[in-house]
């Protein structure tokens, strides 16, 4: 059974894009069948996965969209698939057209379906995972990541103000749970950027008052690596020597048992 699962918190830099590739790469690694989506305007899964040229782009999520509710050609979802070499993933790139989402779509009826509706096909069932990567808005993107999706994966920064916001996610992951998707799951809380700093700590432990046993096991710590990675277009996983790679495989473990 495809598990389509969204990496979500509209605050930005919180590690999303990080842990979408990441994950998804640990995943296959597993001998799992993964397909990365890009649903964020800022492409950086994208360039991170291989593709910084925008001719190479195309088409994009952006491109399936419009074709979707009639404001371009209607594409199959087969032709905007990627591979990327290095990483051994596939994935649907996005680019910056996808930022005027909300305007294009403001008059469209069920716009928060139109995405669970591109991903109900054979081909995206056939995979055993379909991880989203999400904007960091509340706006119409992540309303259908949330409407897509089995499950949501909420990394929260361990910094100060790393609670800001979250009541706002967590309702309307709520407010979507209860309407259009009731089969919605909040799979975990992830801890990144973990330090040995007194507030990394203290967050830690609020996050496990506030979330129990939704806080993963797994945190993943703070390491000059992950920006390497991101410029060597190359997953944490799959460098030789790597504790960020290993906290990765070690949460797509927790991951797997969890649906089991
Ligand atoms: N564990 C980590 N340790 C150190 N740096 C990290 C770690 N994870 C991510 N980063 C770096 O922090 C920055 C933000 O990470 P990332 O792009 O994954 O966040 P994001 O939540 O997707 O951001 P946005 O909200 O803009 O989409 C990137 O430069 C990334 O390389
Ligand atoms: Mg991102």
């Amino acid at each position: 059974m495809c598990k389509i699962i969204s990496i979500a918190n509209q605050k930005g830099g919180v590690g999303k894009t990080t842990t979408a590739l990441n994950l998804g790469v640990a995943l296959k690694l597993q001998g799992k069948s993964v397909l990365l989506i890009d649903l964020d305007p800022q492409a950086n899964l994208t360039e991170y996965a291989g593709i910084w040229d925008t001719e190479k782009m195309l088409p994009t999520m952006s491109d399936l969209i419009k074709g979707q509710i009639g404001m371009g050609e209607r594409i199959n979802i087969e032709g905007c698939i990627r591979y990327s070499h290095i990483n051994n993933i596939e994935y649907i790139p996005s680019d910056i057209n996808l930022a005027n989402a909300d305007l294009y779509l403001a008059g469209v009826l069920s716009r928060e379906t139109l995405l669970k509706r591109i991903l109900n096909n054979d081909t995206i069932k056939s995979y055993d995972y379909v991880i989203i990567d999400c904007n960091p808005s509340l706006g119409v993107l992540l309303m259908n990541a949330l409407t897509a999706s089995d499950g949501v994966i909420i990394p929260v920064q361990t910094q100060d103000f790393a609670f800001d916001g979250l009541t706002a996610l967590t309702n309307i992951i709520a407010q979507i749970q209860s309407t259009i998707n009731s089969e919605l799951e909040t799979i975990g809380v992830l801890a990144t950027m973990v330090d040995n700093t007194n507030v990394s700590k203290r967050v830690i432990e609020d996050l496990k008052k506030e979330y129990g046993n939704k806080l993963f096991t797994t945190v993943i710590h703070r390491a000059t690596q992950a920006v390497e990675s991101t410029n060597k277009h190359k997953s944490l996983c799959l460098f030789s020597k790597s504790k960020l790679g290993d906290e990765y495989k070690a949460l797509a473990n927790e991951l797997i048992q969890s649906y089991i």
